[in-house]
């Protein structure tokens, strides 16, 4: 039997594989073993790909926390962190193995990397995040083994929009840049919602809403991106303060124009899910959300 290393790394292939940052011209074979990870799920086009690869080459993100394990000259996995300066957290945003490799150590050996260089780059970092499938065992059982708790659930609900009973009293009104400090005390509806101040600036866009009070406080913020092809419907994202989940979706509902509604929402939102699932919405997916403490 092959022995191990402290990173649970078969002794013969650790001799030969190798962890570190892709370079310019490795784009193609990246988003290959990228896209076999969990093929159908999250996938995102090779254009949008492009255009990530080229925003983090140009922020020297790639070269900070994106990484490629090699084979010689081949890449048998790859993996792309991301640092959330509000939360403080790093996170291992993508990890995919080539199916021909996994089950080796090669992904535990990358998320051990991904975790040193995380703490190298941003010595701030409070915990340490990984995103998985609720139906994605085995990736599961390898964050657990490596000190990663489920912390939060993401549910990914679909229903109709509904008849708020009686006028809402929240102003609405198209967000401006100024506003942003405001914006960044919202509870967001999701962890991977924007991560500093500049990706507010960018996310930004005359069509999004925000809502306040009589007394002009700040209570909501929501986007709604229209899907109008396939399956119909609005996905609602949101950054909400406490307490008033309930008012703000109530007068969102009055500005949608198709029928069916979709929500990613994380189980901190109970007030917003009582409601949900009252109206008949359904999971139809959903993730854990895992982390761990850096210890310092
Ligand atoms: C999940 C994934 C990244 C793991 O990489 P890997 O190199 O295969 O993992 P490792 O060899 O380091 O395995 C570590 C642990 O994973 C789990 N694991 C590995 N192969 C497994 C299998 N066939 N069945 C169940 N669990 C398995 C085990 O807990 C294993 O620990 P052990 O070897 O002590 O039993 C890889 O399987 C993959 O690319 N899967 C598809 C994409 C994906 O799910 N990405 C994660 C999205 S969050």
């Amino acid at each position: 039997m092959p022995s191990l290393n402290h990173y649970g790394v078969t002794m013969s292939l650790m001799r030969d594989v190798r962890i570190r940052a892709p370079s310019s011209d490795e784009r193609e074979e990246f988003f290959e073993v990228y896209n076999t990870g969990l093929p159908g799920v999250d996938e995102i086009s090779e254009k949008r790909f492009s255009e990530w690869w080229e925003r983090c080459y140009e922020s020297g993100e790639l070269e900070r926390l994106w990484r490629v394990a090699v084979l010689g000259k081949t890449i048998v996995g790859v993996v792309i962190n991301v640092f959330n300066d509000i939360l403080r957290w790093g996170f291992i945003w993508e990890l995919a193995i080539h199916p021909d490799y996994r089950g080796q150590g090669i992904g535990t050996y990358l998320i051990k990397e991904s975790e040193k260089i995380l703490k190298k780059h941003y010595p701030d970092i409070r915990e340490l995040a990984i995103g998985v499938k609720t139906t994605n065992y085995r990736a599961l059982s390898l964050y657990e083994k490596i000190d990663y708790g489920i912390r939060f659930v993401e549910l990914h609900l679909r229903g109709k929009k509904w008849i708020p009973e009686g006028q809402s009293t929240l102003k609405i009104e198209p967000p401006s840049q100024d506003i942003i400090p405001d914006l960044m005390k919202l509870t967001p509806d999701s962890y991977w919602s924007t991560r500093n101040e500049d990706s507010w600036r960018e996310l930004l866009k005359p069509e999004h809403r925000i809502f306040r009070t009589n007394e002009g406080l700040v209570v909501g913020y929501i986007r709604m991106l229209m899907e109008k092809r396939k399956k119909p419907h609005t996905e609602i994202q949101f950054n909400i303060r406490p307490d008033y989940g309930p008012q703000v979706l109530d007068a969102c509902m009055e500005l949608l124009e198709l029928e069916t509604v979709e929500f990613w929402i994380q189980d901190n939102h109970q007030d917003i899910l009582d409601i949900l699932y009252l109206k008949g919405y359904k999971r139809i997916e959903s993730e854990f959300l895992l982390r761990k403490p850096v210890i310092k």
